[in-house]
């Protein structure tokens, strides 16, 4: 596990003040923060930039499961999950991601659970309650001690549960711009943690919590960023010039997320 970042870890509180600071995804739309119309174009936006994630979470599979995100952010995989009708519960750092995600539950007149926790010790928060999936898509590499989360997780998953999970790839295009020095790992500058990981990390990570059975790689943001802080999409030129199929194969073997299913041991 390598990170992305800074050598000397920092502590839980400088990540929450993070995320505080600008909940990820929160300028996803110019729409009145909180408004119907400003989620629906978050959304739109999030999958529109990401079309991995409705297939990896799979939100229609866990309908009438008990499902515990852990890191919902401002609740747009939450939201799916509970309009699919999953008995769905989040735990958050970010109280002021927690408030957006549960106006957007209350927007849209869904039900959910929410906690505002440290995922390091999500089992004392949610337990102790069993889940058929606990999903997490990029946080579980943002904290301080990943596997203080896995072995939490572990504790309050079904035995024939399910855990599904993103997390960055160091054997990625994207590590290799942040280390050239022309990325970053996240959208603000000032990350303060994000480990990277290569497949034999993940399983590193999980042993003797969860076994592996698949990891998918894909993601690679193609966009000029100038433009698409204006909601302008144009590739860069040298993906513009690459052919879709050329592009495609690129994600799967470079891509920025791993997406990893594991069952409990
Ligand atoms: C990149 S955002 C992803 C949010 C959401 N999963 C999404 O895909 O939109 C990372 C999130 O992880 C949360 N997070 C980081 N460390 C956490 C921890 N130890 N416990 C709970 N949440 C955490 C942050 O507050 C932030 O909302």
């Amino acid at each position: 596990m390598s990170t992305a970042t800074v050598a000397n870890l920092p502590g839980i509180e400088d990540v929450q003040s993070y995320w505080d600071r600008r909940p990820c995804n929160v300028r996803h739309s110019t729409q009145p923060v909180g408004s119907r119309e400003y989620f629906d174009e978050v959304e739109a936006r999030k999958y529109f930039v990401e079309p991995h994630i409705p297939g990896f979470a799979d939100f229609p599979r866990w309908k009438g499961k008990r499902v515990l995100e852990i890191g919902c952010g401002i609740g747009t995989d939450a939201t799916n999950f509970a309009r699919q009708g999953a008995d769905y519960t989040a735990i958050e750092l970010s109280a002021a991601s927690l408030e957006l995600a549960k106006k957007r539950f209350e927007q849209f007149g869904l039900k959910g659970s929410f906690h505002v926790g440290n995922a390091e010790e999500v089992g004392r928060v949610v337990g102790p309650n069993k889940f058929d999936l606990i999903y997490s898509f990029g946080v579980i590499h943002h904290t301080p001690n990943p596997r203080a989360v896995i072995e939490s997780a572990r504790s309050i998953i079904a035995t024939d549960g399910e855990l599904r999970i993103m997390l960055y790839a160091s054997n990625s295009w994207k590590s290799i711009m942040i280390d050239a020095g022309f990325d970053q790992p996240e959208a603000q500058t000032g990350c303060p943690i994000a480990f990277t990981y290569t497949n034999d990390e993940v399983r590193e990570l999980l042993d003797g919590q969860f076994e592996v059975t698949e990891i998918r790689q894909d993601h690679i943001f193609p966009y000029v960023v100038e433009k698409y802080v204006r909601y302008e999409y144009e590739p860069q030129p040298w993906f513009k010039a690459m052919p879709e199929e050329m592009f495609a194969s690129l994600e799967k073997a470079l891509g920025w997320h791993l997406m990893i299913t594991a069952k409990p041991i």
